[in-house]
């Protein structure tokens, strides 16, 4: 009897057939899986990768309240296309601290995984009030009600101490200091000396034209802002994280 030929007894035996599958499923499984309880970590650290600002984190809250990621993708793919509109192709390094991320799964509207620094918040602003003032085929909802809408941080520590636990490194002082960080980065004049220290490179001052209070609108446009700049790509070499 040739291999073929006992692969026939497989084949005409329903039960036995169930529990072949499975065992070389079983196999598969093990081989793809096992190795990543081995790796100290299976994204690569990439220099610049830091937490959100508790600013930005009360941004990124309402862009998921908003259902933004409905209709905006936060991930570039390594196409040319894509690379040659939007900028370099994502890192899996760049969502390491998004619970949960924001890739999307469809383009209504452009990816906005490196949006931030391309407007100014100005523009920012007056097209998430009227989309159509500023791009005039545009189909993207008016978020005007976020500009009178006033920030509630109430819970801010909270969201920062659950975004710890789930592996973000806030450490205790960042936690502690999150109210008054997030005060600092949306107020004019303000001393924003930790805050820079503690999250490098965030956006500070009044992003809504009202200087007066700390609005919805102030909290997502800083966030927008923010949106891949933290990696710089003149200096990130590929190969170095390969190593
Ligand atoms: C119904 C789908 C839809 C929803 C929901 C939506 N957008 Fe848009 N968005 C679009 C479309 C279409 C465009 C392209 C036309 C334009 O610039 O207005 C766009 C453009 C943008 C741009 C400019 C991007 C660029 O590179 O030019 C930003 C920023 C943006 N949206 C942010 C947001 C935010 C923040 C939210 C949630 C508060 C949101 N969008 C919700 C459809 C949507």
């Amino acid at each position: 009897m040739s291999i073929l030929d006992k692969h026939g007894v497989i084949e005409r035996n329903a039960s036995l057939l169930l529990v072949g599958s499975l065992v070389v499923v079983c196999i598969g499984g093990i081989v793809e899986i096992t190795p990543l309880f081995y790796f100290q970590n299976t994204i690569e650290k990439v220099e610049g990768m830091r937490p959100y600002s508790p600013l930005e984190l009360a941004g990124r809250d309402i862009y998921v309240r908003e259902g933004c990621y409905v209709c905006h993708s936060q991930m570039i793919r390594p196409f040319r296309d894509e690379v040659e509109r939007y900028g370099h192709y994502s890192l899996a390094a760049e969502s390491m601290y998004d619970h949960p991320f924001q890739w999307g799964s469809k383009r209504t509207g452009p990816d906005l995984a490196r949006v931030g620094g391309r407007y100014s918040n100005e523009w920012q602003v007056q097209h998430l009030t009227d989309p159509r003032s500023v791009v005039p085929e545009s189909i993207m909802p008016s978020y005007s009600f976020l500009a009178k809408a006033t920030l509630d941080y109430d819970t801010i520590e909270g969201m920062l101490q659950a975004n710890a636990r789930v592996g973000v490194p806030y450490t205790p002082e960042m936690i502690e200091g999150a109210a008054s960080d997030l005060v600092a980065q949306a107020t004019p004049d303000a001393d924003t000396t930790t805050v820079l220290a503690r999250y490098p490179k965030a956006v500070t001052g009044d992003f809504d034209g009202d200087p007066m209070r700390i609005t919805e609108m102030d909290a997502l446009v800083a966030y927008l802002q923010m949106l891949g700049t933290l990696v710089d790509f003149n200096t990130y070499d590929p190969a170095a994280n390969a190593r």
